[in-house]
């Protein structure tokens, strides 16, 4: 029984995660080697980089469909990283691309993602509003089996 549900969930997982899309431009850098890469980020600084021209080691016939922008504090300074996504969902399963996942771990370390999917180069705005990917994706699915299974 436990073995099922983990599968459903497993292959709801894979089902939304990974995408098959067109090729989208994002910017790519890190500011930890590049301090071009902050917010407020100019997008006349950096050339915008073709996410096609990249591919995942285990799945070549994936195409980056989406730009990721992360936003990272780390020991009490900031880290901006700008990538091509390959998986995840525009506005991590809200529909709404301002949307933004927030984390905290432990030591110190506050992580946000924001991954988009509008326009070429879409990884560059600041987010106003933010929404747990736990409490906007996971938690409606795991509320739906649990009253499947104990209701
Ligand atoms: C850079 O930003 C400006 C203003 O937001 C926008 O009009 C322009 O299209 C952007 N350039 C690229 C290459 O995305």
């Amino acid at each position: 029984m436990k073995a099922g549900i983990l599968f459903v969930i497993t292959a709801l997982g894979v089902i939304f995660l990974i995408k098959n899309g067109e090729g989208i431009k994002c910017w790519v850098c890190r500011s930890d080697s590049d301090p071009r890469c902050v917010d407020p980020f100019d997008n006349t600084t950096i050339p915008i980089f073709d996410c096609d021209t990249v591919k995942l080691d285990h799945y070549p016939n994936v195409k980056a469909s989406m730009c990721r922008k992360i936003r990272q504090k780390v020991y009490g300074n900031w880290r901006f990283i700008r990538s091509c996504a390959f998986l995840g969902t525009p506005g991590e399963g809200t529909g709404n691309e301002n949307y933004c996942t927030m984390r905290t771990g432990t030591y110190n370390v506050f992580m946000e993602t924001c991954t988009c999917n509008s326009k070429d180069g879409c990884n560059t705005a600041s987010s106003n509003h933010h929404l747990s990917y736990f409490a906007a994706f996971l938690l409606p699915i795991l509320l739906m089996f649990r009253i499947r299974l104990f209701g």
